[in-house]
């Protein structure tokens, strides 16, 4: 699904095509031959980084905007940037930017899921906690999106 929604997006603010703005970092709480913690997806690679293992739910919630969902998802993706690289090269049209692309990875981890039965729901957080959390290696990033996925409750009754 990660590397499906990170081929690229054909827009002049991504140039060369499959260049993005926003980096990709996970909680994992229950996915089938990963151990659960916070990671960091290397898109080029195809790559996820383990940044620290660990149950990290109640994290999650609390991040989540202490909401339950997050906590239940099999995996929380979470959208960060480089705001401050990016407002100086796009200007004002950077922040723009950002959330354009969020949204069309969001979309497309949202299609990948329901193609695959899988739930997916979008989700607000507290900004500068998610950015701390995946400290030291998100530093000066800023929080964009959260998109949570897994197997949905409301399917299984
Ligand atoms: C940027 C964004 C942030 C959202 N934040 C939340 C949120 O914090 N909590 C929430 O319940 N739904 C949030 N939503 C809406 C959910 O993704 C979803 O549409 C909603 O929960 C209804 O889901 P349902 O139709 O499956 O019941 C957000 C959507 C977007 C696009």
């Amino acid at each position: 699904m990660l590397d499906r929604a990170t081929r690229g997006i054909p827009a002049d603010f991504l140039d060369p095509f499959g260049s993005h703005l926003n980096d990709l970092y996970l909680i994992v709480n229950n996915v089938l031959g990963l151990q659960a913690g916070a990671y960091v997806y290397h898109r080029r690679e195809k790559q996820l980084e383990l940044l620290k293992r660990g149950d990290f739910r109640d994290k999650a919630h609390y991040l989540g905007l202490e909401q339950q969902l997050p906590a239940d998802a099999a995996v929380d993706v979470f959208f960060l940037a480089d705001l401050k690289k990016i407002l100086e090269r796009f200007g004002n049209r950077g922040y723009r930017a950002v959330e354009l692309e969020a949204g069309i990875l969001g979309g497309k981890l949202y299609l990948a899921a329901y193609a695959q039965r899988l739930g997916a729901t979008g989700l607000t957080f507290y900004d500068d906690d998610v950015v701390s959390f995946f400290s030291p290696h998100a530093r000066g990033k800023s929080a964009i999106f959260l998109v949570a996925l897994g197997r949905s409750a409301a399917k299984l009754r």
